[in-house]
């Protein structure tokens, strides 16, 4: 007999099957044991009855503990009061690996603990429903600029130089040189675009931030596109197309995770182009409204992101931001010097910022100014400015955290839940 996994119970209901997984909880009433099996596709109850079955495999039913693994068969039941809608009349049972003294109990566990375990809580429903959205956002990311054409191309993750800031590196060896770890695949998407048009990457990142907040991950997923011919309108518009496909996704195929882990979906259903987009100026107008003080010229901080965000009920950009508080990269918007042709997209309720990205500094003389004020090492940059050099083209793109739109989409107070091993300021274990 072949095993089934527990998602696909539905197609064998009244046969008997075998169910290889786990013991996720049991409870016992004298004459009957009921027995939530787990397989990482689903739960289902295991019903075993004393009188149906033989005393050995009932007397192993009672006395199997949380997490040990085993075999059941059993025969499949319709059951509409049952979670995914069947149960399993268990008539055989095989213990593989007893489990003992599981950690991770019904009862409540601070953070700290869940934590220094989190390669037990992955298995719990909760984190199980985080991260099969993060496989749905991820695949729709990518099936997104699959079916418009673009080429996924990926970055280095060992660079020679930054592309986010020189504050926020982490240095390493590279035999007798020095290396970086990638901040950004971004500049090598720019040679990616001159060389295939519309091109994307999706890979790891890292900041060595010194943020503990409840939106900064040391290490973390971006999809990065980069399009040639493409100016900052364009850039915006592809966003916000990219976002509505990915929130439509997840509403589609995971909506029984979405539930489980609690998320109103009521405000993900109306996401839909066009987003809002207010300009810098105007932003720093809201929070002035507020009675925050805000600088002009700074970047906004994560609470200033907040209070911005708390403004609106669907996904919205701010552009044109200040010259001075963005990578050298950046296009000068040619109507206002001070401003540079880039756009954060913020997620409402309050989530801020999960999208950065514009219109790069195509003209080389320019270019080569802003490596030198920003005391960049010119020679790293050289082919960098190749780009420039041989067939110049405006071109534009983004990156999007995978992390802070799961975040916002499955309503989450922080990003340490959505990715299976989070590296943070004072966290590298497990
Ligand atoms: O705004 P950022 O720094 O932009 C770039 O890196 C560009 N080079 C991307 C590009 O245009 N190709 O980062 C982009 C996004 C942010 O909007 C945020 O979602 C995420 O990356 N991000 C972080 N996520 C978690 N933890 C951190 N420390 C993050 N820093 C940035
Ligand atoms: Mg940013």
């Amino acid at each position: 007999m072949k095993a089934v996994r527990i998602m696909d119970l539905g197609n064998h209901a009244g046969e008997t099957v075998i169910i290889k997984g786990w013991l996720a909880a049991k409870r016992s009433s004298g004459s009957i044991h009921f027995l939530q099996i787990r397989d990482g596709s689903g739960i289902v109850q295991g019903v075993a009855v004393k009188a149906e079955i033989s005393s050995e495999v009932f007397s192993l039913a009672g006395s199997l503990s949380q997490e040990s693994s085993i075999i059941v068969k059993g025969k499949v039941r319709e059951d509409k009061r049952a979670p995914g809608g069947y149960e399993l009349s268990l008539e055989g049972l095989e213990l593989i690996s007893l489990s003992k003294d599981y950690p991770i109990t019904p009862k409540e566990h601070g953070t700290d603990f869940l934590m220094d375990n989190r390669h037990l809580w992955l298995r719990s429903p909760r984190q199980n429903a985080i991260m099969k959205v993060r496989h749905e956002l991820v695949k729709a990311c990518l099936d997104f600029f699959d079916e418009r054409g673009f080429i996924k191309i990926d970055a280095p993750i060992l660079t020679p130089a930054a592309c986010e800031g020189t504050t926020t590196l982490f240095e390493t060896q590279y035999f007798d040189q020095k290396a970086y770890l990638s901040q950004s695949g971004q500049l090598y998407m720019e040679a990616g675009a001159m060389a295939f048009g519309n091109v994307y990457c999706f890979g790891p990142t890292f900041r060595a931030e010194k943020s503990k907040t409840r939106r900064h991950l040391i290490e973390f997923w971006m999809i990065e596109p980069e399009m040639a011919y493409c100016d900052l309108d364009e850039d915006m518009r592809i966003q916000e197309e990219m976002v509505s496909y990915i929130v439509k996704r997840v509403l589609e195929k995971k909506n029984a995770e979405l539930k489980l882990i609690g998320r109103d979906t009521t405000l993900l259903e109306k996401v839909a182009p066009p987003f809002p987009r207010l300009s810098y100026d105007e932003a720093v107008e809201i929070l002035r409204k507020e009675g925050l003080s805000f600088e002009w010229g700074s970047d906004f901080g994560g609470n200033d992101e907040t209070v911005i965000a708390s403004k609106f009920d669907k996904p919205f950009f701010v552009h044109r931001f200040p010259m001075q508080c963005k990578a050298f990269y950046m296009k000068q918007d040619p109507q206002n010097p001070k401003v540079a042709l880039c756009a954060d997209m913020l997620a409402p309720e309050g989530y801020g910022e999960i999208i950065g990205g514009g219109q790069r500094e195509d003209n080389l003389e320019v270019l080569e100014e802003k490596i030198k004020e920003h005391n960049l090492p010119k020679e790293c940059y050289e082919w960098y400015l190749d780009l420039r050099r041989y067939g110049s083209v405006p071109h534009s793109g983004f990156g999007m955290g995978i992390e802070r739109a799961l975040a916002w989409i499955c309503g989450l107070d922080h990003v340490r839940e959505t990715i299976p091993f989070p590296r943070m300021l004072y966290r590298i274990y497990p």
